[in-house]
């Protein structure tokens, strides 16, 4: 098991070999490097690389965590824009949120972006090795993150996502889907995602289910925006 390491002001970069692979190579220019997290650390960005969605995914997703967020949530990984500072508005006092992030400057820019808050912990961990006890949140949540993931990375953040959630919690997933066969964004969307994220084309050509071969099919409610192109999944453990 890896260190979980809470996040500190100072902490370096780790040496890119800790850094996984296909970030370096696929995402260096999203959220590897500085520069690019300055550049897309912009509300309208984000809400224009989701078609003027982003309000209405982070708001679905939030909804689906609750009107009041209690007990302990995990978030695994960070998001560009308002999604956590959204998320820590519906925390209680007495709530916890814990973020983790295989990149210290992703967390470095949450941080920022939150303020001093004691409810929110960030952590430099990575989502396919969980370095946190099992069954212990009411509720995880996955923001367009499956979507970069080469299938291995994907399914195994898959399985940790269902091992630290307490049985009767629930995982929350937003991503990207196969939009209809009428959806007049289509090839647009296809030769985007082909070209600057490949791996997103695995959730057109697959259920995520599938991602979760031991799961019972009646775990996983589905629901699908916008022409079918993003989808919510809500997995009761
Ligand atoms: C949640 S995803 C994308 C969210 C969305 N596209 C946005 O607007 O920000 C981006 C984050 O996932 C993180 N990430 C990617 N692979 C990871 C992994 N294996 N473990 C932890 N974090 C990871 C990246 O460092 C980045 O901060």
């Amino acid at each position: 098991m890896q260190t979980v390491l809470p996040y500190q002001d100072e902490q370096p970069l780790p040496p890119v070999a800790t850094i996984p692979s296909y970030l370096v190579e696929t995402y260096w220019w999203a959220y590897v490097h500085p520069r690019a997290v300055r550049f897309f650390e912009r509300q309208w960005l984000v809400n224009l690389i989701l078609w003027g969605n982003f309000a209405r995914l982070r708001d679905a997703a939030l909804d689906a965590l609750g009107v009041s967020i209690p007990g302990a949530t995990l978030q695994v990984a960070c998001v560009y824009g308002d999604f956590t500072v959204q998320l820590a508005r519906r925390l209680p006092g007495d709530a916890r949120l814990d973020v983790v992030d295989v990149l210290p400057v992703q967390l470095a820019n949450l941080h920022a972006k939150l303020g001093p808050d004691p409810r929110v912990n960030l952590l430099h961990c990575d989502a396919s090795n969980l370095a946190l006890p099992s069954a212990s949140y009411d509720r995880v949540v996955l923001f367009f993150l499956l979507h970069e993931m080469p299938v291995e990375v994907r399914t195994r953040t898959l399985a940790e996502a269902l091992r630290v959630v307490k049985p009767g919690g629930r995982v929350v997933v937003v991503d990207y889907h196969r939009p209809s066969r009428w959806h007049p964004l289509r090839p647009v969307m296809r030769f985007v995602l082909r070209k600057l994220e490949p791996f997103a084309m695995d959730l057109w050509a697959q259920e995520v289910q599938e991602w979760l071969p031991t799961l019972p099919a009646d775990a996983i409610r589905k629901e699908t925006f916008w022409g079918g192109l993003y989808q919510k999944l809500v997995i009761e453990a």
